[in-house]
């Protein structure tokens, strides 16, 4: 594993930036795994940059998120309403932006009539792009990767995910408040991808900003791995593992050096 302190979130997000750049011009047509959240809001805001000022092509890149709410979607081909769907941010944070291709986007879809079988169907899409090369991960609060909570087994995949009092708690204070949303029309399940399933990418970057995620990262990867902390899980990656954490998210750990 290795880990990558950086000053402050606009460090980190160049940084997390420069990686997924990197990644893009090594493999044109890479797939990369895209997460949601305050979080990488900065490095979306960079690859932009990186589209617009230095052109770096997007066109046959593929992508796939870690999550939705299940009960919220939108159809990628039509126009959007101002809902809080996880797709509505992806459009506007970053895929209205850059020369992605809609056919190559792929995002649970929260409104699948048919949940399992859209999960089911998610994971052989992923196979049949090859699998994905590097999966950009947050951490919540409660220690999460995607929205795989705690209890979530770590051999999980793609499913139907109950949420926590936690995770409402704090999605909703940083997003559907924000957006103007009553409590009651926050979903409390979503579809995620599992833990085995964020495990098969080939590179797992996780981004960590802040005093309040400290302990939280700190026992994700110097503690024990438990299905208590489901981001641990990323201590069992037989590859390539990059944690980047500004100063603030770092002040908790053991290290103060680069890791490799
Ligand atoms: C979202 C996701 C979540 C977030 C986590 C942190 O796609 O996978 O696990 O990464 O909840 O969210 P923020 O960045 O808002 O603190």
């Amino acid at each position: 594993m290795k880990l990558i302190i950086t000053k402050d979130y606009e460090e980190m997000s160049k940084t997390a930036a420069v990686i997924i750049a990197e990644t893009v011009k090594t493999k044109p047509n890479c797939v990369l795994g895209f997460a949601t959240g305050g979080t990488p809001i900065g490095t979306y805001k960079e690859l932009i940059r990186y589209y617009k000022e230095e052109k770096l092509d997007f066109s046959l890149v593929k992508t796939f998120n870690l999550d939705e709410y299940f009960g919220l979607g939108m159809d990628l081909s039509k126009p959007y309403d101002k809902d809080q769907s996880y797709a509505r941010f992806m459009q506007e944070e970053l895929f209205d932006h850059i020369n992605i291709s809609k056919d190559n986007i792929n995002i649970p879809y929260g409104l699948a009539k048919q949940p399992e079988k859209f999960c089911i169907d998610y994971e052989n899409k992923i196979k049949k792009a090859g699998g994905i090369d590097l999966q950009l991960l947050g951490i919540g609060g409660n220690g999460h990767i995607a929205f795989n909570e705690p209890g979530s087994s770590l051999a999980s995949r793609t499913r139907l995910q109950p949420l926590t009092k936690k995770t409402l708690k704090d999605n909703y204070e940083s997003f559907f408040k924000k957006a103007g949303f009553n409590k009651e029309d926050m979903p409390c399940s979503a579809l995620t991808m599992g833990v085995g399933t964020i495990l098969e990418a080939r590179h797992l970057l996780m981004l960590v900003s802040g005093k309040s995620k400290a302990l939280t990262i700190k026992e994700a990867i110097e503690g024990c791995i438990t299905s208590k902390i489901t981001a641990s899980a990323i201590q069992l990656h037989p590859g390539k593992v990059t944690v980047i954490l500004d100063d603030d998210a770092a002040s908790e750990l053991s290290w103060s050096l680069d890791l490799v």
